[in-house]
């Protein structure tokens, strides 16, 4: 129940994939036979990104990742002397490279969220300014699940005539993505948080953005991205892509949806001083929930659960092994403790009802011990 963090390549995906990594190992820019067919595998999955995003085949570069994209959007845009709007509940592949650019003299703002997690809109045209040049507000959360009110925001920046990158690496395959009712600019997603191979991931770079790659050496991706093409990696991609247009055309996400609801609503019925972060009320992708389990700390929480099997998340994955309160959690107005008491269950298409099941027995047993052996913080949260 991890899924946030990273996914397991699905069967289709690998076998999509297989052919590329033996007998067709082809540099897709040779111009022989073993070239020509790993291009044309690189341009039948450039097509499926394009079918899953309603862009342009030409839009789409492969990159390594989501914060290879995230990066590129930022530092390929953005020089000393501009302003970028962005949130204080960004990943840290858009928080950090923010703050570098913030060293090297470009302006940032950093907008809060209200106590759901959420980005106003107003805020973000209160905080336009003359020399304003990019907005990066993320579609999903990837702690929470909350999604971003991004269509407001593009509509804004056009209007503004700013650029818009929008992060969707916890939107992609969970929640239709089209690029052109958002009116961004770029949008980042990543791979291996849909069932396709780690170290993969998309840049959409609307037709008409003046890009500077981070990359240089050979002309790839259209020049935008130097370096030979992760042919094997981009097959899975691409087919993860058609998979996951398949889910969220087929009913899949609803059941995702249910198997989260009833793991909430079960936890919340069974643990007490136990709520949702991000709110009931605000809108979230259907695979996350955000719990708090006040009076204990969570790092213990999971590696209780770990150690029955379970694997879920405290804050971020890519924050685990820090003892830091979740910055995003913060941003939303909790107290320390109750970030520190929180955990992330996320979902994938794979889980099932018995998993539910075990979670509702294992997570209250888990809590109640942890209570009783070093009750933390007790009575401070109210
Ligand atoms: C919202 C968000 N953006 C970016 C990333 C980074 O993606 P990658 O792991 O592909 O570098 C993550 C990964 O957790 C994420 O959740």
């Amino acid at each position: 129940m991890d899924a946030n963090a990273t996914t397991p390549l699905l069967p289709e995906v690998l076998d999509a994939m297989r052919p590329w990594l033996m007998e067709n190992f082809g540099n897709a820019s040779s111009i022989h036979r073993y070239g020509q067919q790993a291009r044309s595998a690189v341009e039948h999955a450039r097509a499926n990104v394009s079918a899953l995003l309603n862009c342009r085949e030409s839009e789409i570069v492969f990159t390594s990742g989501g914060t290879e994209s995230d990066n590129m959007a930022l530092f390929g845009l953005v020089q000393p002397g501009d302003h970028v709007i962005t949130s204080s509940i960004e990943h840290h592949a858009v928080l950090h490279a923010a703050e570098r650019l913030r060293d090297r003299g470009v302006e940032v703002t950093f907008l809060p969220v209200d106590g759901s997690g959420v980005v106003d809109p107003e805020e973000v045209r209160r905080s336009l300014r003359a020399n304003t040049k990019l907005i990066s507000v993320m579609m999903a959360n990837n702690e929470t699940g909350v999604i971003q009110p991004i269509e407001e925001i593009g509509r804004m920046a056009q209007e503004a005539d700013v650029w818009f990158h929008t992060d969707a690496v916890q939107a992609a395959g969970k929640l239709p993505i089209d690029v052109k009712a958002i009116g961004c600019d770029l949008l980042s997603i990543s791979g291996h948080k849909m069932h396709a191979p780690q170290g993969t991931g998309i840049l959409y770079v609307r037709r008409g953005t003046r890009i500077e790659p981070l990359f240089f050496g050979g002309a790839h991706e259209r020049q935008r991205r130097a370096g030979t093409e992760n042919v094997a990696g981009i097959a899975g991609l691409g087919r993860a892509a058609e998979l996951a247009v398949e889910s969220l055309r087929n009913g899949t996400l609803d059941r995702v949806a249910l198997l989260r609801d009833r793991l909430e609503r079960g936890l919340l019925e069974r643990v007490e001083n136990c709520g949702v972060n991000g709110g009931v009320t605000a809108k979230r992708v259907p695979n996350t929930t955000n719990l708090y389990f006040d009076d204990l700390e969570g790092e213990a929480l999971v590696i209780a659960l770990d150690l029955k099997g379970l694997a879920v998340s405290g804050g971020s994955a890519c924050m685990s092994g820090a003892t830091e309160p979740s910055h995003v959690l913060l941003a939303m107005g909790l107290v320390p403790e109750r970030s520190r008491a929180s955990l992330r269950f996320s979902l994938t298409k794979l889980n099932t009802e018995a998993d539910v099941d075990a979670a509702l027995e294992l997570v209250p047993a888990a809590v109640s011990r942890l209570r009783e052996l070093a009750p933390v913080n007790a009575g401070t949260l109210g």
